[in-house]
């Protein structure tokens, strides 16, 4: 029965093909713009030790799982989990899980288009050779009158919405592959590039040291929070989007081997960003925790004042823009999968709506950076509050979900049969963090923020 319904859903071409979409998914402004601006805002060296330890033991084991619930279904998250609940014989409330997870992708989207479009904005501006010998407070005044201007800001994430929605309605083998097959060398070359030019700062060592030296003081709940929510959104876990992508994943591929180099390769990424970004930061007295703006505030000094500088910012403002298309479109593709098979939407009109319904929800955190920068929500503005309510809770909690579910509602004959993995230890492992300690690390990380431990 599985079989013949893939001529709808599509399948990879290869291997690589799933590892090229996983990784662009997971490779985006989380890595670039998010994991610096908040190591900053969360003390650095501690926060970073956390958030390693999360990717690792909580990260790698929920891919692993996620990727072989879609595979095994073939099929959108909502139906993945009606398809695997019955073969469970679970209780059939778990199917809402699927729903969560496409909620929270569209949320996501939201924020994440307008913040890509402020990348998209800064490839102009560094062609336009805006940051030539400006010094750090030129610098921010830019990035402050433009993200003051909601027209420009409605522009950019108008333009980024449209190129989302042109790309998913194409579908995973037109459009997905193609994207990432050239973007993630580059990426890796731009970054080592930006950090060559950290070297040269005088501050290098300062800011190795705020990244890697632990103060553990430094920590409260809430960063440990941030830390874990993070890997969560890194990794693109917990809302469906690697699950979606595993769906489309043959059959006869190792599934905790790729989810290893996914992870690797992510992680790699953000440690690069903040290996080039911090020596900018301290090399020009600026402060680690200035926040959502912190990259576009450092990286155009190295820009402006390096050697090729006018062409590396072009490059590395086009690199991220594109790296975020490669995330939205995994954000986007579980709600579009599940009107296409389920809902009989054409593609076409499927696009439209779920992009429709972002972008006007993305007009909050359009707002929440000039007119509406004072209304807020539990002392937070709708930006900050979306992404607390996404990647703090919503993201840990579906993980926590997932975890269970494939720890405990699923037989272990049927998990087995479908990682393969080449030893038994290798699945005790596996089997070990997502039955206990994955879901009790989320578990009490939760309890501690909410001040029970
Ligand atoms: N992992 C992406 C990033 O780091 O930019 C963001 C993301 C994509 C989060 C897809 C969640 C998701 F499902």
């Amino acid at each position: 029965m599985m079989e013949t319904q893939k001529t709808v859903h599509g399948a990879w071409s290869s291997r690589f093909a799933f590892i090229l979409a996983a990784t662009g998914s997971a490779v985006g402004l989380g890595n670039i713009w998010k994991f610096p601006y908040i190591t900053g805002e969360n003390g650095g060296g501690a926060f970073v030790l956390v958030y390693l330890f999360c990717v690792l033991l909580i990260g790698i084991p929920i891919m692993i799982a996620e990727t072989m619930l879609g595979r095994r279904s073939q099929r959108n998250p909502i139906e993945t989990m009606q398809i695997l609940t019955e073969e469970a014989g679970a209780d059939k409330n778990w199917h809402y899980l699927g729903w969560m997870g496409v909620i929270a992708g569209l949320l996501i989207l939201s924020y994440y288009s307008v913040i890509a479009g402020w990348a998209s904005a800064y490839v102009f501006k560094a062609f336009a050779g805006s940051f030539f010998d400006a010094d750090a407070k030129e610098i921010k005044t830019i990035f402050n009158n433009f993200v003051g201007s909601p027209i420009q800001l409605i522009f950019w994430h108008s333009l980024f919405m449209l190129a989302t929605m042109l790309i998913v309605v194409r579908g995973i083998n037109n459009g997905l592959e193609k994207a990432t097959q050239y973007l993630m060398p580059s990426l890796f070359v731009l970054m080592f590039l930006l950090v060559g030019y950290a070297m040269t700062t005088g501050s290098y060592f300062q800011g190795l040291q705020f990244l890697f030296i632990p103060d553990f003081s430094k920590l409260t709940s809430n960063s440990v929070l941030t830390a874990m929510g993070h890997a969560f959104f890194t990794l693109s876990l917990g809302m469906g989007a690697i699950m979606v992508y595993g769906s489309y994943l043959p059959k006869n591929i190792s599934i905790a081997k790729t989810a290893f180099l996914i992870a690797g390769a992510d992680t790699i990424v953000a440690l690069l960003a903040g290996i080039a970004i911090f020596p900018i930061v301290f090399a020009n007295n600026l402060h680690p925790n200035s926040g959502p703006g912190l990259i576009f505030e450092t990286l155009p000094i190295a820009f402006g004042s390096m050697t090729g500088g006018w062409l590396m910012g072009i490059l590395f403002f086009v690199m991220l823009t594109i790296a975020a298309l490669t995330s939205s479109i995994s954000l986007i593709e579980p709600a579009v999968a599940w009107l296409v098979e389920n809902k009989g939407f054409s593609r076409e009109k499927a696009c439209a709506w779920t992009g429709g319904l972002t972008w006007v929800l993305g007009l909050g955190t359009v707002f929440s950076f000039n007119v509406w920068s004072d209304v807020t929500f539990f002392e937070r503005t709708i930006f900050q509050l979306l992404d607390y309510l996404t990647a703090n809770l919503m993201l840990p909690i579906g993980g926590f979900c997932i975890a269970i579910f494939a720890g405990w509602m699923m037989k272990s004959q049927h998990s087995a049969e479908e990682l393969d993995m080449p030893t038994q230890a290798g699945y005790d492992a596996w089997k070990l963090l997502i039955s206990y300690v994955a879901p009790a690390a989320v578990f009490f990380v939760f309890l501690h923020v909410v001040g029970v431990l």
